[in-house]
Formats: C-alpha cells, sequence, structure tokens
C-alpha cells in the first residue's frame, strides 16, 4: 500500500457499504462538489489535540467515555435531545473521574453519526421486499419505495444539521453549562428519583465539598478557568466515503489532510478489509481514527491493519473498540492485546458492549440485555488488567432520553416495556438511567481493579 494517497483514491477500491444505486450520480456528484464548498465542522488543531489526549489514554494516563445514538436522525434533532446526551456524558464522566483518579477525554457519538452499513441490503415486509434503511444521511426509514430511495439532497441536510448539532455542543462545553460548580443541575430530570440519581447526588455533594475547600486554599474558578468548561469533541462512523471525501481538507499550518467531518472517525466491523476503499481512505488522514474489532479479527490481521494506519506507531492515532459479545471476548479479547503488546503497538484499547450483545426479543424487537453489556465491560476491565494492557475506555450507544429500548438495569425494563418507548432508527441504545448506572458499576470495577494492582505491587 505505497500507492500515492489523495481523498479520492479509496475510489479505486471495493467499497462496501457506500450505495450505487443513486438514482442519478450527476447529481451526487454536483452535491459533493458543494459541500467541498461548504466551511469545515471542526479544525485540524482540535483533532490534533484530540489525538494527544488519546496518547495519554495509550500511555494509561486518562480513560475514553464515547457514546451516543447509533443512528442520529433528522427527526429526533432537537436542541433538547443534544443536551440531556451531553449532559448524560458529563455525568458519567464525572462518576468515571472520581473513580478512576484519571482524567476523562469526553467524545460524543454526534454531529455526524448518520450512516449506517446493514447486514442485509433489503428487508421484507408483508412479502414486500425494498431497500433496507441505511441512515437519514442516504434514504428514509419510513418503508415505502421513495423513502428507500438514496437521495443526495440528505447529504447536505447531514451537514446543515451535523453543523448546527456542533454549535450547540460548542456553546455548552464552553460557554457555562459544562461548568463543574453547576454539577448538581447536570441530573436528568426522569433519573432524579432513581437510585442512580440519589447516587450521583451523593457524589455531586462530595465534588461540590471538593471545590469549596479548594476555594479556600485559593483555587478558584477565576484561577482556574477550566473548572468552567469542559474539552468535548465528535465522532461517527466515516462510512459514506463520498461525504467524508468532501470534507477532507488541507490544513495549512501542517499542510496535511484531516477529514473536518469530526475530530474522531473510525471504520465500522463490516468495512475494514485490508485492501477495501475505507482502510484506503482512513491510511491518508491525520485525524486519531479507530477501528472495531469483532469476533473474527485474527491477531495477524490486526498487526496487518495497524501497519497501515499506524506506520509511525503514534500514540492516540488508532483506538481499537472490542466488541465480541459477553460470551466470546474472553476467548477473543487476550490474543489481540498479547499481540499489541507484544509487538510494542501503541493503540487504546477500548470497548463497544453493545454491538456483540444485540438480540431479537420474541415480540420482534432488536434489543439488548443491560446485564450482558456490564458482562462485557466488566470481562473487559478484567482481561485487559490479566494481561497488562490499559482498559482505557467504553464506546457506548445510549441517549439522555427515556426511551426503553435495552432490557433489565435498575428499573428491570422487560420485553413488554420495550414498545412503550422505543425510538432508535438503528440500534437499541441505553437510556438515561440506565447509562448512568453502568458508569457506576464500570466506576466499581476499574476502582477495584485498581486497588488490587497495588496491592500485587505492594507484594
Ligand atoms: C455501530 O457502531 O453502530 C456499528 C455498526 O458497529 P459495528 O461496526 O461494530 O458493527
Ligand atoms: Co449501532
Amino acid at each position: 500500500m505505497t500507492e500515492h494517497w489523495t481523498p479520492a483514491s479509496w475510489r479505486n477500491k471495493p467499497a462496501k457499504h457506500v450505495p450505487t444505486d443513486y438514482p442519478d450520480l450527476a447529481e451526487v456528484a454536483k452535491v459533493e462538489q458543494v459541500l467541498r464548498g461548504m466551511p469545515p465542522l471542526v479544525f485540524a488543531g482540535e483533532a490534533r489535540r484530540l489525538k494527544s489526549l488519546l496518547g495519554d489514554v495509550a500511555e494509561g494516563r486518562a480513560f475514553l467515555l464515547q457514546g451516543g445514538d447509533c443512528a442520529e436522525s433528522f427527526k429526533e434533532f432537537h436542541a433538547d435531545n443534544i443536551r440531556d446526551t451531553f449532559r448524560l456524558i458529563l455525568q458519567m464522566a464525572v462518576v468515571l473521574t472520581f473513580a478512576g483518579g484519571k482524567p476523562v477525554v469526553k467524545v460524543g457519538r454526534m454531529a455526524g453519526q448518520f450512516a449506517k452499513p446493514r447486514s442485509s441490503p433489503v428487508e421484507t415486509v408483508n412479502g414486500v421486499e425494498l431497500p433496507s434503511y441505511r441512515g437519514d444521511i442516504i434514504n428514509g426509514m419510513e418503508f415505502d419505495e421513495a423513502s428507500r430511495r438514496p437521495d443526495p439532497q440528505r447529504l447536505l441536510q447531514a451537514y446543515g444539521q451535523s453543523a448546527a448539532t456542533l454549535n450547540l455542543l460548542r456553546a455548552f462545553a464552553g460557554g457555562g453549562y459544562a461548568d463543574l460548580y453547576n454539577i448538581h443541575r447536570w441530573t436528568l430530570g426522569f433519573v432524579a428519583d432513581s437510585p442512580q440519581g440519589a447516587k450521583y447526588r451523593e457524589l455531586s455533594e462530595k465534588i461540590s465539598e471538593a471545590l469549596t475547600f479548594m476555594a479556600a486554599i485559593g483555587v478558584t474558578p477565576e484561577s482556574q478557568p477550566d473548572l468552567h468548561r469542559v474539552e468535548f469533541f465528535t465522532s461517527h462512523e466515516a462510512l459514506l466515503l463520498g461525504f467524508e471525501e468532501a470534507m477532507t481538507r488541507v490544513d495549512s499550518t501542517s499542510g496535511e489532510w484531516y477529514d473536518t467531518s469530526a475530530h474522531l472517525v473510525w471504520i465500522g466491523e463490516r468495512t475494514r478489509q485490508l485492501d477495501g476503499a475505507h482502510i484506503e481512505f482512513f491510511r491518508g488522514i491525520k485525524n486519531p481514527i479507530g477501528v472495531k474489532c469483532g469476533p473474527t479479527m485474527e491477531p495477524d490481521d490486526l498487526l496487518r491493519l495497524i501497519d497501515v494506519l499506524n506506520p509511525k506507531n503514534e500514540p492516540g492515532r488508532l483506538t481499537l473498540y472490542g466488541r465480541f459479545g459477553h460470551d466470546k471476548i474472553a476467548e477473543r479479547l487476550p490474543r489481540l492485546l498479547q499481540a499489541t503488546k507484544k509487538s510494542g503497538r501503541s493503540v487504546v484499547w477500548a470497548i463497544d458492549p453493545m454491538h456483540g450483545n444485540t438480540l431479537t426479543a420474541a415480540n420482534g424487537y432488536k434489543t439488548r440485555p443491560f446485564d450482558r453489556i456490564l458482562s462485557e465491560v466488566k470481562s473487559f476491565v478484567q482481561i485487559a488488567e490479566a494481561e497488562g494492557v490499559h482498559p482505557g475506555g467504553v464506546h457506548l450507544e445510549m441517549t439522555g432520553q427515556n426511551v426503553t429500548e435495552c432490557l433489565g438495569g435498575a428499573r428491570a425494563l422487560s420485553e413488554g416495556d420495550l414498545a412503550d418507548r422505543y425510538h432508535t432508527h438503528c440500534d437499541p441504545r441505553l437510556n438515561g438511567e440506565q447509562a448512568l448506572e453502568l458508569a457506576f458499576l464500570v466506576a466499581e470495577k476499574l476502582k477495584e481493579e485498581r486497588l488490587e494492582a497495588a496491592l500485587r505491587a505492594a507484594i
């Protein structure tokens, strides 16, 4: 793979899950040309900053929290949804920081997470076969022929929605909302009365006490402006390569190519073929990037991918997301951890406990049991510690909304509850309460492992 790279060189390679059935390809080219003239959504310097923070994660000094919708949609686009997921991430980050004693790098699956790979290109309902829904940036979810036809105008709408979402996120992150002195106010309404709400209140009181103590010794918001804001980054699966190509620009500072559609972009489980279009595109952009590693990934495949995607072995460049399933992780993860460790590859190892734990309930809903999600995260922490690798982070599908999409959790959502508020456009998400509960349980596990490691070191 030493051939010349350009933002368009992926076009000479086989591209899976990129639609080719637009009715008018000239219109697609025209839209992509319009996008090329649009302002970038993020700056190269911000992507470099995230890469440096992820470098800290790779070296064991920080933890990554990444989460948001499986698929953002035009229909669910609302300031309240953006705010609720943002504050859920803040709350979870506080819980994880407190337990882990390490900074938490906050990354939303937001402001661009639109395109979806699908297991089947077609869907059949009552004997009628139509193309599958592929995410709002490609086609519509309604089950009729017109909606399911790919429409290039959707690229422009997705760009506009991403820009507006990012604008609001930047305002929340820097404009006072994320001020640590507001920690009590981040609680989501429907979580307030739950056991997680009470636990969170307890924690926020401890933090407020610490802030009062710090103010008394002279560490005030005035002397430490960072207490007033958070660093927040965006990410999505860069699946629709025509869109990503159009957003890829030369950074005037470094002269290098950055995909300016998000700070971090990742390659999905279905598009990580070494000779495929996605790997070709990703090898040339300088953003921090991710790769999903499912149960079929072998150590040799992984090392070959790393050679192409991170040839200079830069810390923070590459994040690997294990997504095996609660019953497969113990068999599949250790060999991959051993491979990266033994060969001295600097990577962030994180866990996506969602995509290997999806099942279809008896009533037809696609869902995920909370216990299996928790079990895969706990196994991840335990296995990584045992292999001497930093369990670097979690990648979750979740929303601040009170949806009923995943089973279980403290309120023991049952199959019968799924129909109540099942709103996802693709995979089932943890709701705010389940996500916060997961953060507390993961925090406990991290703390336990930290204490055990300290004990081992002392013996
Ligand atoms: C996703 O993250 O929504 C996804 C499709 O994941 P994966 O590529 O791991 O299946
Ligand atoms: Co998903």
